[in-house]
């Protein structure tokens, strides 16, 4: 294994070294699936909406270039290494932050804490931070149950809200069966469904939790009037409602928060917590957030503040990178912005559906957050490999095979969304020239 000494953090490694040791060191698994695929596509340089790869699709070719419209599922809605958040951690070093102490009070997190409350719908004022979105869903979870003294949750199939303890028992059997991690009292039901919902809820159940866009199962659009059913009904039963915002919130739609005029401009529904993780800090530093109403603090830290903690959640510098973030992301110009490019992203994507309407089903989504359902997941996955050749990122629905997820940076301009369509198209022209043969 040779290290190049001029490159330190990128580069550094060959491709083939870089395999070996992460077969030997990480997951042996993970590589084989990679090699198996015939290429290996790991970041190298990244910048704004692009990354390259570090060599070629094969092993020795020169690195290829593309657009990231993975965004690793919102994380980068800012594009890779924003400048105004780079400085901003640079500035916050400098300026003397560090994780800060978990157990003693902090500026930093009281400032976000306020920033977050003034972005959030109704009175949800509160917010408990922690590092993962996993973390967070379980937080929210957790204090359900305290309030409610109920221990029942009610999620959707083919959701997913992350793979730690409570969250895990909300997804779907193959992720949790594995682990013998299972209880009675965590059911789910079809999203959409109102009427499964309303039966699921029973007297021990104290939440709901559903994304409000399921990615991994999809890209659903609810039917409309769903949400401000769902809250109906859990005032009526004294039942939690939780929204996973981790993908579809911070602007992703064109609105702060899906939940909140996102997915029907006319419903503007207030669950009784948001949470949120991924794009917090624009992919610059760890970060996830449970904010609820007042009501639901009083539950639970009303005995003892001490009762949750985390150590690495809501560190001073990831504060003062989120509050950075959120000052971008929430301005008027910012959220037109997204409104504007992903009608156009919608209205290409529908007429790529058109061209290829033998293989591809539909295109559904909203602002810059988009799914395209084939007829079957053979197309699916091979279209997807075929316009990652083509120089665009994207991926699968981990639950719903048949739909590529595609969720472009938020700052992508319209040049950029017209270059990109463009490769989507020759991507699933090339794949059908080969099936023809
Ligand atoms: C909607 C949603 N919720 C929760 C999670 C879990 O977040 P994390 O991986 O940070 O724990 C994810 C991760 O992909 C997600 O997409």
């Amino acid at each position: 294994m040779k290290i190049n000494p001029k490159k330190k953090f990128i580069g550094s490694l060959s491709q083939k070294d870089l395999l070996r040791l992460y077969s030997k060191h990480v997951s042996g698994p993970k590589t084989r699936f990679f090699k198996s695929l015939g290429w290996g596509v790991i970041p190298g340089e990244r910048d704004g909406i692009k990354f390259k790869s570090l060599e070629g699709l094969k092993p020795g070719e020169p690195p290829i270039e593309l657009f990231d419209c993975r965004s690793a599922g919102g994380v980068f809605n800012l594009g890779r290494r924003n400048p105004r958040i780079v400085q901003l951690l640079k500035d916050a070093l400098d300026g003397g932050l560090d994780l800060g102490d978990h157990q003693l009070l902090s500026e930093q997190r009281a400032l976000l804490g306020k920033k977050i409350a003034d972005l959030m719908p109704g009175d949800i004022s509160k917010t408990t931070y922690g590092v993962g979105g996993g973390e967070a869903i379980d937080t929210a979870i957790k204090f359900s149950r305290v309030y409610t003294k109920r221990k029942g949750c009610i999620s959707a199939i083919g959701g997913y809200h992350g793979h730690t303890g409570f969250a895990l028992l909300t997804g779907d059997p193959s992720f949790k069966d594995p682990f013998l991690w299972n209880f009675p009292e965590f059911r789910q039901v079809p999203f959409g469904n109102i009427d499964a919902i309303r039966k699921a809820i029973t007297e021990d159940v104290a939440c709901v939790v559903l994304e409000t866009i399921p990615a991994t199962g999809g890209v659903l659009i609810a039917p409309e009037g769903y949400f401000p059913e769902v809250r109906e009904i859990c005032d009526d039963k004294g039942v939690m409602m939780i929204n996973d915002e981790i993908q579809s919130g911070l602007g992703r739609t064109g609105h702060f928060w899906a939940i909140y005029g996102g997915i029907y401009p006319n419903e503007k529904v207030i669950p009784d917590f948001i949470v949120c993780g991924k794009g917090m800090t624009a992919g610059i530093y760890p970060l996830s957030t449970c904010s609820y109403k007042p009501f639901i603090e009083r539950a639970v830290f009303g005995k003892d503040p001490y009762i949750h903690v985390s150590t690495t959640g809501g560190s001073d510098l990831a504060c003062a990178v989120a509050l950075e973030m959120l000052e971008i992301q929430s301005d008027p110009i910012f959220l037109n912005h997204v409104t504007e490019m992903g009608k156009l992203f919608g209205k290409e994507l529908n007429e790529i559906v058109e061209e290829h309407s033998d293989i591809i089903k539909e295109a559904r989504g909203r602002g810059l957050m988009w799914g395209l359902e084939f007829y079957n997941e053979e197309d699916s996955l091979l279209s997807m490999f075929s316009i990652i050749k083509e120089g665009v990122m994207l991926n699968y629905c981990g639950n719903k095979k048949d739909t590529l997820i595609i969720m472009p940076p938020l700052i992508v301009k319209k040049e950029e969304i017209e270059e990109i369509i463009l490769r989507i198209q020759q991507g699933i022209s090339n794949l059908k020239k080969i099936k023809k043969g």
